[in-house]
Order: structure tokens, then sequence, then C-alpha cells
């Protein structure tokens, strides 16, 4: 019989069933201060052997939308509520304790940003990578499964994995650690990674080589990946898809080369407007204006509404709270009332001299021509 051929992630999104399927998401966090809307009824699919990236500022309900995932919740007390989040038919919002336990660790396994506290100091990094491996499987013998951690520590390039093994937390460096947090995520061969800013403690040399790692391990298990950042670029180099979240809510998804390409959201465009580009020489970077809103008090109507580009004068963007809609590409989703405006697929053609012309939409706004160049994306600001 013909081996099965392997569908590539975009086809398998095209074909198959999702692996995880979240729907209407909401979490809330009680504080002394006030209830913090974290995550505002949210929707997403991740599809076997896909890697999804979660991109937005700090603060935007990144992390806390995959903890809800996992129910792993820290104090102030978390309300979750919404749902099913269906993971290989099961809804994990209804699962008691012990099986959820079953399935955290093993099938689906995070790498958080800073993994000193996701290690126990007290204990060997290896030692923690044999009970990661064993707690799930008893019929492994301790030999096994120190054999099979040294064997992990290798492949997630920790030099010399056997004298590595009897080392603590401590006597790993940032990168080092990284690398021995995804050796333990992989140790189960999980469906899915889900990674938190598995790189912005570390340098960017380093950063770069646990990033081969996280890709390798991807692959070695052909688990979905989660990956969480505020980094555009990291998104550009590994994701096949994205979520932009803004305030508790995604903004705008899509395919990774068309997000790139053709962003339909003011948010998104904000954002890549503040990437630093290598082949443009500026002395200021992009920012965008303002700061993301409280949380416990969302701004009515488009939460971006203080910070946008095209918010100017528009009662709608106050008033009413946009849904996130498809547009024609498929998978290409915003939740914008005027994202037809960003559309540089239509945008005026350049004339002769170079200048773009605006074309005015049925709304009485002004539509424009989506050009990098065009300083009415964000405010210049010293870098
Ligand atoms: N333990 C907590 N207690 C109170 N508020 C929290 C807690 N964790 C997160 N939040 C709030 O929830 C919102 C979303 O946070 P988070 O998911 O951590 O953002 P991100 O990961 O995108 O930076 C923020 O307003 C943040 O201040
Ligand atoms: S709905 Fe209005 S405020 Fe929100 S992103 Fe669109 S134009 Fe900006
Ligand atoms: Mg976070």
């Amino acid at each position: 019989m013909a081996a099965p051929v392997k569908l590539k992630p975009a086809d398998a999104a095209a074909a198959g069933q999702p692996l995880l399927s979240v729907r209407n998401l909401t979490t809330q966090i009680a504080t002394e201060t006030g209830t913090v809307q974290a995550v505002r009824g949210i929707s997403w699919d991740i599809y076997p052997g896909e890697i999804l990236g979660i991109v937005g500022e700090s603060g935007s309900g990144k992390s806390v939308s995959v903890s809800s995932l996992l129910k792993l919740h820290p104090s102030p007390p978390v309300t979750i509520s919404g749902g099913p989040i269906t993971f290989e038919g099961q809804n994990l919002l209804e699962l008691s304790e012990r099986r959820f336990r079953r399935i955290r660790g093993r099938q689906i396994a995070m790498i958080f940003q800073d993994p000193m506290t996701s290690f126990n100091p007290v204990k060997t990094i290896g030692n923690q990578i044999s009970e990661a491996i064993r707690v799930h499987n008893r019929r492994i013998s301790r030999r096994a499964a120190r054999a099979r951690a040294i064997e992990l520590l290798g492949m997630v390039g920790v030099p010399r994995p056997m004298a590595r093994y009897k080392q603590f937390p401590h006597e790993y460096s940032g990168g080092m650690r990284q690398r021995a947090m995804i050796a333990m995520a992989m140790a189960n061969q999980p469906k899915l990674l889900i990674a938190d800013e598995p790189t912005t403690a570390l340098d960017v040399t380093i950063q770069a080589q646990v990033l081969e790692f996280l890709k390798l391990a991807q692959q070695e298990t052909d688990a979905a990946l989660i990956l969480i950042t505020h980094d555009l670029g990291l998104i550009a180099e590994l994701a096949d898809r994205v979520l932009v979240m803004y305030a508790g809510k995604i903004v705008e998804s899509a395919p990774v080369r068309e997000l790139f390409r053709n962003p339909r959201h003011p948010y998104t465009v904000s954002l890549l407007e503040s990437l630093p580009r290598i082949d443009v020489e500026t002395e200021h970077l992009a920012t965008i204006p303002g700061s993301p809103p409280n949380l416990v008090y969302p701004p009515p109507g488009c939460a971006f509404h203080p910070r946008c580009f095209l918010s100017h004068q528009r009662e709608r963007c106050r008033t009413e709270i946009p849904e996130l809609v498809d547009l024609e590409v498929r998978g290409h989703t915003s939740a914008c009332h005027f994202s037809h405006e960003l559309d540089s697929e239509s945008a005026p053609q350049e004339d002769d001299d170079g200048d773009t012309s605006a074309v005015t939409n049925g709304d009485g706004g002004t539509q424009h021509a989506n050009t990098s160049a065009d300083s009415e994306h964000g405010q210049e600001v010293d870098a």
C-alpha cells in the first residue's frame, strides 16, 4: 500500500478537521480594581501540523487565551465562559481535572517565556524530563526514560547531554534552559505545542538558535504549534497562519503571506509599520500612538478607535462593535467597519508623477492607497 500523502498545513486546513477548535471563549479576571475582560469572545481553529501565530501588543489577551485552554490559572479568580473548546472530539471545558491531566503535558504541551519558573530549581533538568516522560507512561523504565531524556536534550542542541542531564536549572544559561524546556515539551510526542513568547527573554543571537530548535521540535513530533509573540518578524519566519489580537479580541486573521501582503485591519497595518525594515534606512520608527486600553473598561464600539488612523470623525467606530467577517481571500478575516478601504488589491494605481489618487467611498470617507510610505498610518516618534 502506498504511504499516506502528508498534507501541507494550508491544504490540511482546507481539507481536514481542526485539531483544536475554540468557540466564543471569554475569560474574565477579578481584581481589586474591577473585572478585567482579558479575552472577549474569541473563536479560532488550529489544524494538525499547522503553525499558528498569535500576535498583538502586550496585554492584548494572548497568554490568557491559551492559559484558559489549559486551565492554568493563577489566582486571582478567573472565570471562563463560552465554548466549547474541542480537542479531538472532547470539550476541554467539561473535562474533570483528572482527565485533563492526561491531556496537559502529554497531548498538549507548553513552552513558557521564562523556563526558570517552569523548572523545579531543586531537581536536575534530566530528572524533570524523565519524570515528564514517566508520569504519562508508567511502563517506561527509569533507565529508558533517562536514555530518552538524554536523546531529547541532544536533539535540541544541548552539548554534552549526558553530563548536562545531571545539572540543575541554575547551571544552565537562559538559552540552554529554553532548549531543555523544548525537550521536555517534546517528551511525550504531543499533538499540540504552545509556545508563549519562547524567545523574548533571550539575546538576539540565542533567539535564532532556540527558534531553529523549536522548528525542529515541531517537525520531529509532527505537532501543531501555537506561537505567541509580540514580534511580527518571528511570525513571518515561522507561522503558516496568523491571528492578530487587540484588547481581548481577534481583529484580523489570515494565512501569513496574505496578512503581510494585504493587511486589512488598521491595527495590523500599524503593527507592520512599526517593524524595523532592513531595506529602508530610517532614523525613526513608526509606533502606534496611544497605548492599549485598560480591559476593566474596554472602549465602546471598536476598542481600537482611540488609536486608529481611519476612525477620525466616524461615529460608527465609537458606537458599533465590528464583527470579524470573511474577506474576499479564503481564510482572511477582519473586524473593521472600513476594512475595504485598506484593500491594496483594489487600491488606486500610481500615476506618472508617482502620486496615488484617493478615492471617495460610499461612507463619505477617503480611501487610502495602502503604500508603505503613507505617513498617515501611524506617528513618527524617536526610536
Ligand atoms: N493574573 C492576572 N491578574 C490580573 N490581570 C491579569 C492577569 N493576567 C493577565 N491579566 C490582564 O489580562 C489582560 C490580558 O493579559 P495577557 O493575556 O497576559 O496579555 P498578553 O499575553 O497579550 O501580553 C491584560 O489586561 C492583563 O493586564
Ligand atoms: S472599525 Fe473604525 S476604529 Fe475600528 S479599526 Fe476599523 S476604522 Fe479603526
Ligand atoms: Mg503574554
